[in-house]
């Protein structure tokens, strides 16, 4: 509530927006206000100064701050109920995030906001950083129908994406249409097309129509004058990609095709982050444990982001939570390490190999570990500890 203060007839009177007075020195309880001392309002009168009520305190704003703020007020009041509403459902929609999934609010939000405004949008990062649980995630809070395409998994695109002809004696030549078909007919759904980066080329060729603003359609072959099929009102895209990273597999995907979407680049967690989800997904594993577990991770992490790094790639989310679950069940961090870290990097060139330096991160965590001595006394050592 923002009040301004006015002399009548030398009388000092504090007015809300509303147009209602607010009695001083306490007289005003019986309508909710807080009290606002008569002393108090002559002063920042005097000053050119009003209130802005903030919790059920009295906040003193110039003059001028208080326009401004009526004039914003009455921007929102202007605004469509559906804007109001949206802004609010945004806003809020950090609740409608899950416990287990870290995503920082501006990114969740931007997410649900681009969802909500029906644009098409492709998660990016590194592999096990995320990228499909947030997707699901968005998916699952939106309330909406949905469907789940892995298109990395698909060796023929067509039949996944299109449909399945078919011949029989008795009824001929027919033709039976993939569920992606039914899923763009349908209006508000929210479609998970997972894995782009690793879709056959083909994949892409059928979906940049589907995907293109100012087209939106399927054609069912590839001749010009084929049937087409139009994507519903308000249905949404929702892509993953390794973008930019180390896999091989990852095909490298059309610039084209890419500029159909709004990019979101999952961001890798720190040190905390990562501490704070295992604990959360763990409660029962010791600290240290999961201590040694986020801090040999986010050591991957800062090696990735020096000018020459020692590793091809860091430790991702994923290995960590699969590394907190192997301590669970009663794995050591070195025995988890070993079946699960160690083989993700190459052994090539013994002791200036990436697993050697990646053991030498690991042992850094483990107390009174057998093997330090050897590791960091690579130089004194002639043979290989390997
Ligand atoms: N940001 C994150 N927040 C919570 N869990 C994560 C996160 N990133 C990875 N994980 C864990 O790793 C697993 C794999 O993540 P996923 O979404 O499949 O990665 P991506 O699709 O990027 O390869 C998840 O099931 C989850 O347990
Ligand atoms: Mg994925």
């Amino acid at each position: 509530m923002l009040v301004k203060l006015t002399m009548v007839d030398g009388t000092l009177k504090a007015v809300n927006t509303k147009g209602d007075t607010i009695p001083f020195n306490g007289r005003g309880s019986a309508k909710g206000y807080p009290t606002l001392w008569k002393n108090t309002a002559q002063k920042a009168f005097d000053e050119g100064m009003g209130f802005e009520l903030v919790g059920d305190k009295w906040t003193k704003l110039t003059n001028k701050q208080l326009d401004r703020k009526e004039a914003d007020m009455q921007i929102s009041v202007d605004l469509p109920k559906e804007q109001i509403e949206l802004m609010s459902f945004i806003n809020t929609s950090v609740d409608l995030r899950p416990d287990t999934m870290k995503v920082s609010d501006i990114k969740w939000k931007y997410l649900m906001r681009c969802a909500m405004r029906g644009k098409n949008i492709m998660m990016t990062g590194p592999s096990g950083c995320g990228k499909t649980m947030a997707a699901k995630s968005v998916v699952s809070a939106l309330d909406r129908p949905d469907f789940y395409f892995n298109l990395g998994a698909t060796q023929d695109p067509r039949a996944t994406l299109i449909g399945n002809t078919h011949f029989s004696k008795e009824t001929g030549t027919c033709f039976s249409e993939a569920l992606f078909v039914k899923a763009i007919q349908t209006e508000n759904a929210v479609i998970l097309l997972d894995e782009m980066s690793r879709a056959h080329p083909e994949a892409h060729n059928i979906l940049m129509t589907v995907l293109d603003e100012s087209q939106r359609y399927l054609r069912l072959d590839e001749h010009e004058d084929s049937p087409t099929i139009k994507v519903a009102k308000g249905v949404t895209f929702i892509a993953t990609a390794n973008i930019g990273n180390e896999y091989t597999a990852t095909r490298v995907m059309d610039r084209a095709l890419v500029d159909r979407f709004i990019i979101v680049e999952m961001d890798l967690l720190n040190k905390d982050e990562e501490s704070e989800l295992l604990r959360y997904m763990y409660p029962n594993i010791d600290q240290d444990s999961l201590l040694a577990i986020a801090g040999i991770v986010s050591d991957t992490r800062t090696e990735m982001l020096t000018e020459s790094p020692r590793i091809s790639t860091h430790i991702s989310t994923r290995a960590s939570v699969e590394m907190a679950g192997l301590v669970y069940d009663g794995f050591s961090i070195e025995e988890s390490a070993t079946v699960l870290i160690y083989p993700q990097y190459d052994n090539a060139g013994g002791l200036d190999s990436e697993r050697t330096f990646v053991k030498q991160i690991v042992q850094k965590y483990i107390p009174n570990s057998s093997n330090t001595e050897d590791l960091f006394n690579v130089e004194d050592s002639e043979e290989p500890a390997e």
